[in-house]
């Protein structure tokens, strides 16, 4: 089967700059063409649910001059891309937490979503300003408000309804998580919602990813068995 929902880790841009002895930002501008394309590729490829992991709530630590780069393409990547996303039918999410960002950043983030809710066409979810921690501890204050109030009961309180609090509300878990770079971890990114994806490792850098890269992934995906703890329909039958 093919995955509904893929979320890539997009990885590697600093070391792909440097083994050209080019600046940092010249990877992460690398990185932004390597987003458009995956865009692209993965509408062609069938897929529904694209999320992209683009800053974390811990890059904040990288040198000043860093986070500016990274904060200036993503307006560049709205401002420019915006439009033809629409075009496309492409839904465009965001995901992480926002109250700390640049007004007119907030802004573009809520134009694109703004823009493109009524699109019936592939979902492409930016995870900005994102980590999971902080999203879940956001989530169990709102939820935790809520029973305060009164609105709703502890014992209500299921995997499900506490979903609903998270900034995922909505989509769907992702079935195929795809890091590059061949660093092996999660870096604090859909804790919550990977709890049974299936994760693919790449040793490319991210601005090198390609549209073979990406349908390996998916062959590589469609040949994993997934239990969900339970056991097969075949084995169920020994
Ligand atoms: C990924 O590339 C982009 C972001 C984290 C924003 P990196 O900047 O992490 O590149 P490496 O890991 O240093 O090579
Ligand atoms: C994860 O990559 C964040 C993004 C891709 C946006 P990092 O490069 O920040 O992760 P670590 O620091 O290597 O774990
Ligand atoms: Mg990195």
């Amino acid at each position: 089967m093919k995955p509904a929902h893929v979320a890539i880790i997009m990885d590697g841009n600093g070391r792909w700059a440097e083994a050209r002895g080019l600046p940092r930002r010249a990877g992460h501008r690398a990185g932004v063409e390597a987003l458009r394309k995956a865009v692209r590729n993965a509408g062609e490829l069938g897929i529904s649910w694209l999320t992209v992991y683009a800053f974390s709530s811990e890059n904040w630590s990288r040198p000043p001059s860093e986070v500016n780069d990274l904060m200036g393409l993503l307006r560049l990547f709205i401002r420019r891309d915006l439009a033809e996303l629409h075009q496309n039918g492409v839904r465009v999410r965001i995901v992480g937490d926002r109250d700390n960002l640049q007004p007119d950043i907030k802004a573009l983030l809520e134009e694109a979503e703004n823009l493109t809710a009524g699109n019936t066409g592939m979902n492409l979810v930016i995870a900005f300003n994102y980590g999971s921690r902080d999203e879940i501890l956001r989530a169990a204050r709102a939820a935790l408000k809520d029973i305060e109030a009164g609105r709703t009961g502890l014992d209500a309180l299921t995997p499900e309804r506490f979903g609903a609090y998270l900034d995922t509300a909505g989509i769907p878990d992702p079935d195929l998580i795809i890091r590059t770079s061949g660093e092996q971890r999660l870096s604090n990114f859909l804790l919550w919602q990977a709890a049974y994806a299936e994760f693919v490792f790449l040793p490319c850098l991210w601005p090198d990813f390609s549209r073979d890269d990406l349908a390996a992934a998916i062959a590589t995906f469609s040949e994993r068995e997934r239990r969900f703890g339970g056991v097969t329909a075949r084995e169920a039958a020994l």
